[in-house]
């Protein structure tokens, strides 16, 4: 615990959903104390005969913690969150943001942050749960450097690749830099997988030659497999996409600039979500394309057998 003989710091984790629960298995994977909270308790139970803490309170998690990371759904996620964190925290207490949140409201957690002499990083992430559990998570990092300093050995264990940004709200920009690029692939990715397959070529021998290709990012290599089992449980839900996209729109506003295809995007997402996907992986703008087009939604993997 916090002051103990054991020289590492003591992790606080406040958020167990699809990317928080791998965040904690890694976690106590690398030796770290860890306390745990979730709202919905049934989530941290099982953490209990991991090694970790449970608490009963955010507040509780504060306590116990030199710092406290969050991996929350949304703004107000958050900004509920950092209330009860920030009135609580001792001076010198480190909070990092793991969420996609909006700058502006990272930006108001900043303030209150800094009247309560805490620490603040924007910590987001690149990645899915599959990618936290392979140990290859990306994170953008700013905030104040001395901060980072201290926290980034237990970054670190969580994911390797760290780029850290500057001292404000960089790191949020470029999350959702980088997230509408996601949402950009999934979206060409499924147009080309049903111009393809509507013409008779099968789903594998498409997806073996995409990820070849120029095109191959290693999100495409993340897709094959779930799509060639017609598996949309979601590792990042169309829902928490459409609210990613929703940010970017917002950021791209405030700063006057245009961004046709992001627009797009954001109708689609919503298209699939009045569709009934909204808690399926985001991959179902997929599936909402089929719908579109009157083929099945899972569709054979091949119809020439090719
Ligand atoms: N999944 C991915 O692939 C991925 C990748 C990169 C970044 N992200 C970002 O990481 C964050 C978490 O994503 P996720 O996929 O783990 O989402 P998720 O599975 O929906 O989990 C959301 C978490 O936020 C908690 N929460 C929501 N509203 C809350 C509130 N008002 N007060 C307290 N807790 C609240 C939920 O608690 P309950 O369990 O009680 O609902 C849950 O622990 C999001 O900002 C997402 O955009 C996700």
């Amino acid at each position: 615990m916090s002051g103990s003989s054991d020289p590492r710091l003591t992790v606080g984790l406040i958020g167990l959903g699809n990317m928080g629960a791998p965040v904690a298995e890694r976690i106590l994977a690398a030796g770290f104390p860890l306390v745990v909270y979730n709202r919905t308790p049934e989530k941290a139970r099982s953490f209990e005969t991991r090694g970790a803490v449970v608490a009963e309170t955010p507040q509780d998690v504060v306590r116990q913690s030199d710092i406290v990371l969050t991996s929350l759904a949304d703004d107000s996620a958050l900004e509920d969150v950092a209330a009860v964190v920030l009135g609580s925290a001792r001076a010198g207490t480190i909070l990092a943001d793991m969420s996609t949140v909006s700058p502006a409201a990272s930006a108001r957690v900043a303030a209150l942050a800094d009247a309560a002499s805490v620490s603040y990083l924007r910590a987001p992430v690149s990645g899915n749960p599959s990618v936290v559990r392979a140990g290859n998570l990306t994170f953008m990092v700013s905030g104040p450097p001395h901060a980072f300093e201290r926290a980034e050995h237990v970054i670190r264990a969580i994911g390797p690749t760290i780029h850290y940004l500057g001292e404000e709200e960089e790191a949020r920009v470029v999350k959702l830099a980088v997230n509408l690029m996601i949402a950009g692939l999934a979206q060409l990715m499924s147009e080309a997988l049903v111009l393809g397959e509507s013409a008779g070529v099968a789903r594998a021998t498409l997806l073996d030659v995409m990820g070849n290709s120029a095109a191959g990012a290693p999100f495409v290599k993340y897709k094959t497999e779930p799509l060639l089992r017609n598996d949309f449980s979601a590792t990042f839900t169309t829902a928490l996409m459409e609210k990613d996209v929703d940010l970017v729109l917002d950021v791209a506003a405030d700063a006057n600039v245009e961004l046709p295809l992001a627009g797009a995007i954001k109708l689609l997402l919503r298209a699939a979500i009045d569709g009934g996907y909204a808690d399926q992986d985001f991959m179902a703008l997929f599936l909402q394309l089929r719908k579109a087009a009157g083929l099945d939604a899972a569709g054979r993997l091949s119809r020439m057998g090719v």
